[in-house]
């Protein structure tokens, strides 16, 4: 039997649900029966009646899972894919921040630990931050950890008084303007699509900023032929997929997330076989945890229906 068998088999025996973030392995995308990015995959853990949930991403993304689902079985393949920056944060810089300010909001970018989450007011993601920092009651927006996501909303939303973490994706911080630039001079026909993780100056070159899923929604509905892509290389399998005919280029070679990449099909197979290793947490700070991502949850939800 293949391993991708044997991932069936497990699925159906132990009524599971795999969810899998694009940047992982594209192996691992195809076992998946959800792909997204971080606000889909939110919303379909949230969603599922499966008992149980294999996660197939970092483990803030398991962790918002069990937050939102303290009565399933939830599960990171690998319990060592964590995002480094979900742990820019300190408890601490929220407190001195949120005591020097009465109006304030504490916007937690979903890349943060269930510590931080719960000192927080609302998560965002980045495919819905523009559309919820404006609907926050207070002018004061302190936005953390990151710091380049921050200041991409900043300069959208200029009614309100941002405030700047000091966190990066150092993924997307490697993708420099250089390399764009030079991507550019040999594509010249090629549009520039970029996460809001990227820094302000690669941000500057790109012809289209979103996330993972606005990158590929946008080359699938362009009349351009060819693209640029300024974000973690596991989306390609995705921009195949829905764009045939199209090319992608990738501007260095440090597009690759190794947190994301170390969930592997064989990880996958055994967590399904053990359900280990297993998100727990304490009640208090799930429950802590859980009201800013059902704030945002809510907004992202009464925005898309207006
Ligand atoms: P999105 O999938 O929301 O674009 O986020 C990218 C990311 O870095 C997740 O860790
Ligand atoms: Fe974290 Fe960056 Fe990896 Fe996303 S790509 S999980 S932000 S390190």
């Amino acid at each position: 039997m293949s391993i991708q068998e044997d991932i069936l088999r497990l699925k159906r025996e132990k009524n599971a649900v795999v969810l899998a973030h694009y940047y992982v392995d594209g192996a691992v995308q195809d076992a998946a029966d959800f792909v997204g990015d971080s606000y889909y995959l939110s919303a379909a853990a949230r969603e599922t009646d499966k008992p149980v949930i294999i996660f197939c991403g970092v483990r803030f993304m398991a962790e918002s899972a069990k937050i939102m689902n303290p009565e399933k079985t939830v599960v990171l393949p690998d319990e060592l894919s964590d995002c480094p920056m979900a742990r820019m944060t300190e408890a601490a810089e929220i407190a001195e921040v949120r005591a020097a300010r009465s109006d304030l909001s504490v916007v937690c970018y979903i890349n943060s630990t269930a510590e931080i989450k719960a000192l927080s007011d609302v998560c965002v993601t980045s495919s819905n931050a523009l559309k919820i920092i404006p609907r926050l009651p207070s002018k004061n927006i302190f936005f953390i950890p990151d710091q380049n996501l921050a200041k991409y909303a900043a300069a959208h939303i200029p009614e309100k008084n941002f405030i700047f973490g000091s966190g990066y994706c150092h993924v997307h911080t490697g993708i420099t303007p250089e390399d764009v630039s030079a991507a550019k001079t040999a594509q010249p026909d090629a549009l520039v699509l970029a996460h809001p993780e990227c820094t302000e100056g690669t941000l500057a070159l790109a012809d289209y900023i979103g996330s993972t899923s606005g990158i590929i929604n946008f080359a699938e509905k362009s009349e351009a032929l060819s693209f640029i892509i300024c974000t973690e290389a596991g989306v390609l399998r995705e921009l195949k997929r829905s764009c045939p005919g199209k090319r992608f280029f990738f501007v260095g070679r440090r597009q690759f997330c190794p947190n994301m990449k170390s969930i592997t099909l064989e990880k996958l197979r055994d967590s399904l076989d053990t359900l280990s290793p297993r998100i727990n947490m304490e009640e208090a700070l799930r429950l802590r945890a859980l009201r800013p991502l059902e704030a945002m949850h809510a907004l992202a939800k009464r925005a898309d229906s207006l």
